[in-house]
């Protein structure tokens, strides 16, 4: 399916706020995620992304299907330390959040969010382009390869609580590069 790539302005973010907190808590929760989400602490995220971030909507008939927030890797507080060893990190940037509409997945939106994020950045500013995904999650796992991203560094360990609140599980991040 073909999309329209457009850089969220704060009138598009006012516009479909409600979609996009929509779509980030579904996909949060989807099967990859089997995890208790922090209803608070999540929506804190997102807008702080809206606020502080660059992003892109995919539209499509006027409906938004999917969305990207990417930033500075530099402002990313996770950035795990094996990274930031390897690379000139004030020349790497990062995808933080990219999600699709359930209904609209596995039709190209999420390539051509990427793509098209791959072809607005500033290659004299930027060298590295970097994404990360749980080790569960093969939709993404598969999605970054396709599109040329490596995986890159150690697994990274979290602990969750589990939906059912019955215990706690471990997930692993693996984060990708690609050089730009
Ligand atoms: C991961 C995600 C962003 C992929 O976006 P998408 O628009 O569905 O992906 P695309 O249609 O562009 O797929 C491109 C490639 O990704 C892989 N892929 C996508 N969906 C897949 C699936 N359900 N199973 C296996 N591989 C899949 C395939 O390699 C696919 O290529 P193909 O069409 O030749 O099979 C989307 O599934 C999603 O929003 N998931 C929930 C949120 C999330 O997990 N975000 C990313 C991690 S933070």
């Amino acid at each position: 399916m073909t999309v329209k790539i457009v850089p969220a302005t704060p009138d598009l973010h006012k516009q479909f706020r409600a979609k996009l907190f929509e779509i980030y808590f579904e996909s949060s929760a989807n099967d990859y995620h089997e995890q208790l989400l922090n209803r608070e602490k999540e929506s804190n995220h997102l807008n702080d992304l809206i606020q502080n971030t660059n992003c892109l909507f995919a539209l499509e008939a006027e409906n938004l299907t999917g969305f990207l927030f990417g930033k500075p890797f530099l402002q990313d507080c996770f950035l795990p330390g094996d990274i930031k060893k390897s690379f000139d990190i004030k020349r790497c940037f990062y995808v933080a959040e990219l999600a699709i509409e359930k209904e609209y997945r596995h039709q190209g939106i999420g390539t051509q969010l990427i793509q098209s994020l791959l072809k607005k950045l500033d290659k004299r500013r930027y060298d590295n382009a970097f994404i990360a995904t749980w080790t569960k999650n093969i939709p993404a796992m598969n999605l970054y390869q396709k599109l040329g991203f490596t995986p890159v560094g150690k697994t990274v360990e979290q602990e969750k609580i589990k939906k059912d609140q019955s215990g706690k599980f471990k997930i692993y991040k693996q984060y990708f590069w690609k050089k730009l």
